[in-house]
C-alpha cells in the first residue's frame, strides 16, 4: 500500500520491479552521454544551505501561489508524455494525484487519454503543454481544444527541435509510443519553430503562456519582450541537447534578466526537500518533478504519486524549519553559497540505499 512508503527509496525499488527495462531506460535515461542529467544532479550537490538558528519555527507554511493558483508546495508535476506506458491510466492518474494532493499538473500533447478526458477527469488547474506535430492550422486547433476544455494555461516547450538521441532507448530499439503514433514527419515539424509562431500561438490561447525550455538570459531577455507570463527553465532533464549545464547554473543568469518581470519554474534533477529550497533561493518562483513523479506512477499510479508529494512535503517541511524560515517567501540568495559536491552524481545519487542491481551505470 503506498501509504506505507517512508522514503522515495522505496518507491523506486517499487517502480523497477513493475516496469519492464525499456520503460524504466525511457524513464530514467537521458541523451548520449547523459552529462547534462549529472550536471542538473551535479549543480544541485555543488550548492549548500545557509541555515538561520533561533528562530521561531513552530509554523511553517510549505504554500506558495503560481499563476494565481493555490499549490500546497512549490512543485508543479512536469509534463510527461507516453504516461500511459508508465502507468495504466496515463494522464488521468496524474490529474487525480494533483488534484488531491493540491498541486497542478502539465499535460503533454504526447501523452493518452485525450486532453478532453485528462481535463474531465479533475476540476482543479491545469496546464497544457504543446508539441508541434502538424502545420499551423493543426497547431490552432490543438490550442483551441485546450482553451475549449478548460485548461489554465499554455505551456510551449521549446528545447526539443531535434528528438535527443537516446542510447538507452537507441540500444534496445524501444520507441516511446508518442513518436511510433505521430511518425518521424510530423516531429520534424517541430524543427520550424520560431518566435513569430511562438507569438501566434500565446495570441491564439489568449491564455497565461509558459515558455519550456529556456536556458539562456539571452533568451529569457527575448521571452519578456515577446509577453511570454511564465519562463520554464529546463533542458528536458538532460533528454535532448546534452554537454549543457545544470539548471541550477542557468537558473541564476535567469533571474538577473527576468525577476520581477515574469514568473519562474525550473527542474532538472530535483528530487529533494532541499533541492527545492536551493532552487526557490536562487529565485526560481517554484519548481518542477519529472522523473520523481514518473518513478511514483510507475510504483503504484495515483496513490504512490501522492505519497511521493507527500515526502516531498515532509521533506520541504523538515528543510525549512532547520533553515530556520517559517515561510516560502523568506527565501532569498543569502540562503544558499557554492560548495564542493560530495558524490558522484547520476541519476539516482540522491538516493544512496538503494540496491547495487537498481542504481545502474554510475
Ligand atoms: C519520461 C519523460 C517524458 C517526458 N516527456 C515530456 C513531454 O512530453 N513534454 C515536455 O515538455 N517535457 C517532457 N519531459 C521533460 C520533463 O517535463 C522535465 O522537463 C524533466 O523531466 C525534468 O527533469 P527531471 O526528470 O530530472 O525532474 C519528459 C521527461 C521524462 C522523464
Amino acid at each position: 500500500m503506498s501509504e506505507n512508503y517512508a522514503t522515495m527509496h522505496e518507491i523506486i525499488v517499487a517502480a523497477r520491479n513493475n516496469s519492464s527495462r525499456s520503460v524504466w531506460n525511457y524513464v530514467t535515461g537521458a541523451a548520449e552521454t547523459e552529462t547534462t542529467l549529472r550536471r542538473n544532479r551535479h549543480c544541485l550537490d555543488c550548492h549548500a544551505l545557509r541555515p538561520r538558528i533561533l528562530r521561531d519555527v513552530r509554523e511553517i507554511d510549505t504554500s506558495r501561489t503560481f499563476m494565481g493558483h493555490k499549490l500546497r508546495i512549490p512543485c508543479l508535476l512536469a509534463p510527461i508524455g507516453s504516461l500511459q506506458t508508465i502507468t495504466p491510466e496515463g494522464g488521468i492518474a496524474v490529474a487525480k494525484a494533483a488534484a488531491e494532493f493540491g498541486t497542478v499538473n502539465l499535460v503533454s500533447t504526447v501523452t493518452e487519454p485525450t486532453l478532453e478526458e485528462i481535463a474531465q477527469a479533475t476540476s482543479h488547474p491545469k496546464i497544457f503543454q504543446i508539441y508541434i506535430r502538424g502545420d499551423e492550422a493543426w497547431v490552432d486547433a490543438l490550442i483551441d481544444r485546450a482553451r475549449d476544455s478548460g485548461y489554465a494555461a499554455i505551456c510551449l516547450t521549446v528545447d526539443s527541435a531535434y528528438y535527443g538521441r537516446r542510447e538507452r532507448q537507441l540500444i534496445t530499439g524501444w520507441r516511446p509510443p508518442s513518436i511510433q503514433r505521430y511518425g518521424e514527419n510530423a516531429r520534424a515539424l517541430q524543427a520550424g519553430l520560431t518566435w513569430e509562431w511562438m507569438d501566434r500561438m500565446r495570441e491564439r490561447g489568449g491564455l497565461p503562456f509558459i515558455l519550456k525550455g529556456v536556458q539562456t538570459a539571452e533568451d529569457a531577455e527575448l521571452a519578456i519582450q515577446h509577453g511570454v507570463d511564465t519562463i520554464y527553465v529546463s533542458n528536458h532533464g538532460g533528454r535532448q541537447l546534452d554537454h549543457g549545464d545544470g539548471t541550477l547554473e542557468i537558473l541564476k543568469e535567469v533571474v538577473e534578466v527576468a525577476k520581477g518581470k515574469a514568473e519562474i519554474v525550473v527542474d532538472g534533477g530535483i528530487v529533494r526537500g532541499t533541492d527545492v529550497l536551493k532552487a526557490l533561493a536562487v529565485g526560481a518562483d517554484v519548481v518542477a518533478l519529472g522523473r520523481y513523479q514518473a518513478w511514483a506512477l510507475a510504483a503504484g499510479g495515483q496513490a504512490t504519486l501522492v505519497r511521493a508529494l507527500e515526502i516531498m512535503e515532509a521533506e520541504i517541511k523538515n528543510a525549512m524549519g532547520l533553515t530556520g524560515i517559517s515561510s516560502l517567501d523568506e527565501l532569498d540568495p543569502s540562503y544558499v553559497k557554492e560548495a564542493r559536491a560530495v558524490n558522484q552524481a547520476y541519476e539516482l545519487s540522491a538516493f544512496p540505499f538503494l540496491p547495487e542491481e537498481i542504481r545502474g551505470p554510475q
